[in-house]
């Protein structure tokens, strides 16, 4: 059932994203062009730094999958991508090595495939301190993520519909685990609200996981033979009105991911303060229906292209790109406005 389960996963995701890249709300976002900004593109670096550690690029491969032959098979290839242009990458959902072990190489593979690169444990926030234990030891993970992904569970027949417990959970682990913890929702965002309680309970990061590309509403919907649940697919904030509601906070590194389509999204997601964006759907896609060599392909031309557009703006560095003037209209601007936002 489990292996069936991520395998759709996939199967669905590739298929939300095949007929290319959809409308969401970085698209209200506009960069403000200065004609006399522009720096030379030698002097534009792009590594940053997160989580105490230089990252190459300030973004990532976002944890999507592992626990079946086929996912394993993903997982490899999508390490080799990230080996071969330099770039941090998570795992899937580790609860299926948790319930057996047979499993373990799918996501050992990442690390196989990666050896000095950044790679990301992941684990749902009902994980045991062991499991934890486990699951950072058989990555020799340099940081955990912790999903959050309720309104996912609820859509799913088999999901859980047990969540109290998670707000204790979260500083458990983040107490446990030993290396910096990232809390990341699946395409639902987080609200300044949880970005804050996440902070005050010992969290290195939120990802604040936004709508606006893979919608696990709608997956799960897609293999739902329960009731229709298609009216819940717009749940969630999208990341633009995350990023933007969070970005008064202190004391928490927050990372933008949900929607990215493009260098531009990531220039975008980093101009409205995410310390580096996360990438899932979209590199997926491009894996499994292009194959290997044409996701090397795509992530060294959205390197180089996210140089170019930093040299435009005259960012020497993916911090200053906080210092942008950015127009935003539409749905995000709206969102801010009722919640306050400056
Ligand atoms: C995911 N995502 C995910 N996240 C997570 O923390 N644990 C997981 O096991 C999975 N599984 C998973 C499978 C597949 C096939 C996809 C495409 C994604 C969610 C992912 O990390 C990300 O938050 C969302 O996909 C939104 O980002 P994109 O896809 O819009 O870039």
């Amino acid at each position: 059932m489990r292996s069936s389960r991520k395998d759709d996963h996939v199967r669905f995701a590739v298929e939300q994203h095949r007929s290319g890249p959809a409308a969401n709300d970085f698209d209200a976002v506009a960069l403000v062009h200065h004609a006399l900004a522009a720096t030379d593109c030698a002097e534009v670096e792009l590594a940053t730094e997160v989580l105490g550690r230089r990252w190459e690029t300030p973004f990532f491969i976002n944890g999507m999958t592992g626990g079946s032959e086929h996912t394993g098979t993903i997982n490899r290839n999508l390490a080799i991508a990230a080996r071969e242009t330099g770039l941090p990458i998570g795992s899937g959902s580790m609860s299926a090595y948790f319930a057996d072990e047979a499993l373990a190489d799918t996501f050992r593979v990442l690390r196989k495939e990666h050896p000095r690169g950044f790679v990301m444990a992941n684990v749902n926030a009902t994980a045991t301190p062991d499991q934890v234990h486990r699951a950072i030891d058989l990555l020799e993970a340099d940081a955990l993520q912790i999903h959050l992904n309720a309104l996912q569970e609820i859509v799913m027949p088999e999901g859980d519909r047990e969540f109290r417990a998670w707000r204790d959970q979260v500083p458990r682990i983040a107490a446990a685990a030993g290396i910096p913890v990232i809390v990341k929702e699946v395409g639902f965002g987080l609200s300044r609200e949880t970005v804050a309680l996440l902070r005050d309970s010992g969290v290195a990061a939120a990802d604040v996981g936004g709508r606006g590309g893979t919608n696990f509403a709608r997956i799960e919907n897609n293999r739902r033979t329960a009731a229709d649940f298609g009216f819940i697919e717009d749940w969630g904030q999208s990341t633009v009105a995350c990023l933007l509601d969070a970005a008064g906070l202190s004391g928490i590194e927050v990372l933008g991911s949900g929607g990215i389509r493009s260098p531009l999204d990531v220039a975008k997601a980093l101009a409205l303060g995410a310390g580096a964006v996360g990438v899932a759907g979209r590199f997926l896609h491009t894996l499994v229906d292009q194959g290997t060599d044409a996701l090397i392909t795509m992530i060294t031309e959205w390197r180089t292209q996210l140089q170019q557009i930093m040299t435009v703006l005259g960012a020497l560095k993916p911090a200053d790109l906080t210092g942008c003037d950015l127009l935003i209209t539409g749905a995000p601007a709206e969102f801010a406005e009722l919640r306050g936002v400056d």
